[in-house]
Parts: structure tokens; C-alpha cells; sequence
């Protein structure tokens, strides 16, 4: 039996077993969660600069830098970031901020460049960071441009993502910080998925946003016509990997397993996948041949969050049902985030600071986002 297989079946007898036992994986005990670690900007912002800047975070997917020479502006928080893959396909990622004066070297953006000319007075780098060329070099002043070079980041490339420290000065050995988790991530292959597109889309405050895709036990209210009507509320199996994160939820034709033999299973009709990657990206929702990865990061006043959706498919759709199918998918998780998540999760954040509540409460059946704060109290050392 496959690897990837054998793993997808014993997910779907532990989510069969439940389902007959009325169970779900289960934390030790009810989690409560202060209101204040929610909205408190001190506690934040501490807590945001050191999980999303001195740890490698998910940038981009490999798959928006394709081809050799690409390239891909954009922002994190506060960071501006120009990501690279140079003529021998190596990526690196540099803060995209010019040596002379503070100017974004590239606008925002993605596209097939190896040189960059900054967008103030036009000084040009190349892919690898170093700076080629002065503008009108003769009257600027006697200056060694061997060593001028872009703020280069921690970067690597590892199961579909590109990975990097915000903070320049940290250097992470990824292999250690995933955990496993990496072996995990690259049995769904994502770097060899087409990009159909990409949507950014502005969502709430970073905790209450992640608690919501960290939630198995909402379906039934938020999702009846979307993602609730194929998944059974409040049951999952859920896998630690350090901080990163693996579950699953039983579909509705789950109990079909009871009368047919193992090895007859078609695991992957009956469960729905989900990989959440510590802090900030979640590769869900896998379903015939469709796949959304989600890359979340903190605006920079910490009010908001910004949030990458990517619809991949196995290959590129060409046929207009290829096509049409690839758009299905993509509004269904717009929608489902856009129209349903997203209202929920305002409406918290608009009335977190009325008086009613001083703590949130997870339940042992949300072992999910427990593991999440926990791991945030561990690595900010609360
Ligand atoms: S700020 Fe970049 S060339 Fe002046
Ligand atoms: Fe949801």
C-alpha cells in the first residue's frame, strides 16, 4: 500500500470509529483563552514580532515563481519583499527597500525580471541582490558598490513554499522548525500545481481570523450551504507536528466505510484534509484536483489581516469545463471565507471590547486552536 494512502485510510478509521462512537480527538481539558490577549496592542505586537519575524514563515508558493528569473513583489506586515529565482532556479528574498534612500526597489507585483531598477532615482540590482549600477555614477561620488547590497532574509524553498525570517538578523534551520511536518507537505507535491489565481482579500484581526480556520465545530451554523454540506460538524482527527498542524474531518458518506472492505476504500471520498501551517498557512480543502492554499499575515497596525487565497489545480485547466470547473472552486472559497467566515469573525472583533467577556473558552473538542495558543504563549515565553 502507498504511503499516502495507508496514511489517508487510517485517517478514515479514526473518523469512522468516532463517527460510530459519537467521538472526536479531544484536548485534555477546556482551554481558557484572555480576551485581553486578543485586543491588548502591547501584548500583540510582541507576541507578532517575534512569531512572525524570528521564525520562517510561508512568503509565497513556489508555484508563483515558477520559471527561472521570476520574481514576486509584495508586502508582509511592514515589510516590503522582493522574492527571486535566479537563472538556476534558486530563490532568495531580499527586503525590497533601495540602498540610497529608502525606496521600494520594485513595485508590487509578479513577472519574469532578473534586474530591478529602483523607482526613485533608478539604481539597478540584480536577482542575487547586488547592486549593478548607479544612475549617473561619474557625478554621485566615489563609492565601493561591491559592497552595497539588498537586505537579504533566511529564505528557502521547501514542499511548495518559499519560506523567510522577516528579521535579517536570524538564520533557522527550517528542517528543525518543521518538525516532520515538511515530509508531510511534500506528499501533496504543491510545487508542481498550476496557479489558476490568486485573490487577496482583507479579513479580521489575526487571532480571531486564524481561530476561524483552525474551526471544525462551526459548519453546521456558518457553512449549511458551502463547505457544512459535505463535512460532519465537530468531528476530527488531529495530528501535531511541533507547532504545524494536520486534520481532518469526516464527510457525510463516512459511515459507507462500515460495508466495504479496507482495501476497497477510496479514503480521499470520505475526509477532507486540512494542513495548517504555524503561524500563517493552511493548504485545505484538496478535491478533485482542485486546491486552496491560504497565506495570512497581520496588517501593519495589527487591526486587520491580509489574506492570499491560491486556487491550484493538478494541471492547467484548458477546456472550458477544465475552466469552468477551476472557477467553481475558486468562488466556492471566496465565498465561503468572503460571505460566511469572514461577517462571523467581524462581528466578534467589532464587539470584543464590550464588557462581556474577559475570556474565550476552547473546548477539548477544539484541540486545534488550543495547540495554535499554546504555541504562540510558548514562542513569545508567556
Ligand atoms: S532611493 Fe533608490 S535609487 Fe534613490
Ligand atoms: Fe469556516
Amino acid at each position: 500500500m502507498g504511503h499516502q494512502r495507508e496514511k489517508l485510510i487510517s485517517l478514515a478509521r479514526r473518523l469512522l470509529n468516532h463517527n460510530l462512537n459519537g467521538s472526536t480527538d479531544q484536548a485534555d481539558e477546556i482551554m481558557v483563552k484572555s480576551v485581553n490577549d486578543y485586543i491588548d496592542h502591547k501584548i500583540v505586537s510582541s507576541e507578532v514580532n517575534k512569531i512572525f519575524y524570528d521564525y520562517p514563515v510561508p512568503i509565497a508558493l513556489s508555484a508563483e515563481l515558477k520559471e527561472n528569473n521570476s520574481y514576486k513583489a509584495t508586502t508582509a506586515i511592514d515589510t516590503p519583499l522582493l522574492i527571486t529565482r535566479d537563472e538556476t532556479g534558486f530563490v532568495r528574498a531580499f527586503i525590497n527597500i533601495c540602498k540610497h534612500r529608502g525606496a521600494p526597489v520594485c513595485p508590487e507585483g509578479s513577472g519574469k525580471k532578473s534586474r530591478f531598477n529602483c523607482t526613485y532615482h533608478g539604481w539597478m540590482y540584480d536577482n542575487k541582490g547586488s547592486l549593478i549600477n548607479i544612475f549617473k555614477s561619474d557625478t554621485f561620488g566615489d563609492i565601493d558598490t561591491k559592497n552595497i547590497k539588498l537586505t537579504e532574509l533566511f529564505c528557502e524553498e521547501k514542499s511548495g513554499f518559499i519560506w523567510a525570517c522577516l528579521n535579517p538578523s536570524i538564520k533557522y534551520n527550517l528542517s528543525e522548525w518543521m518538525n516532520g511536518f515538511d515530509e508531510e507537505l511534500s506528499d501533496i507535491d504543491l510545487k508542481n500545481w498550476h496557479l489558476f489565481k490568486s485573490i487577496k482579500i482583507n479579513g479580521p484581526m489575526w487571532k480571531i481570523c486564524w481561530d476561524g480556520y483552525t474551526d471544525g465545530y462551526h459548519h453546521h451554523m456558518v457553512h449549511p450551504e458551502t463547505v457544512g454540506k459535505n463535512t460532519i460538524v465537530n468531528l476530527i482527527a488531529h495530528d501535531t507536528y511541533g507547532p504545524h498542524q494536520r486534520f481532518a474531518f469526516g464527510l457525510k458518506n463516512i459511515d459507507e466505510l462500515s460495508d466495504i472492505e479496507e482495501k476497497d476504500w477510496e479514503p480521499e471520498n470520505h475526509l477532507r484534509l486540512i494542513h495548517s501551517v504555524f503561524p500563517n498557512s493552511s493548504i485545505s480543502a484538496i478535491q478533485n484536483e482542485h486546491c486552496l492554499v491560504t497565506i495570512i499575515f497581520p496588517s501593519r497596525d495589527l487591526q486587520e489581516t491580509i489574506t492570499t487565497q491560491y486556487i491550484l489545480c493538478l494541471k492547467e485547466p484548458k477546456t472550458e469545463e477544465e475552466i469552468k470547473k477551476a472557477e467553481d472552486f475558486a468562488e466556492l472559497s471566496r465565498a465561503a471565507i468572503v460571505d460566511e467566515d469572514y461577517p462571523i469573525n467581524f462581528k466578534i472583533q467589532d464587539f470584543i471590547h464590550s464588557k462581556a467577556n474577559k475570556e474565550f473558552l476552547f473546548g477539548r473538542n477544539e484541540p486545534i486552536q488550543q495547540h495554535y495558543h499554546k504555541w504562540i504563549d510558548k514562542l513569545s515565553s508567556k
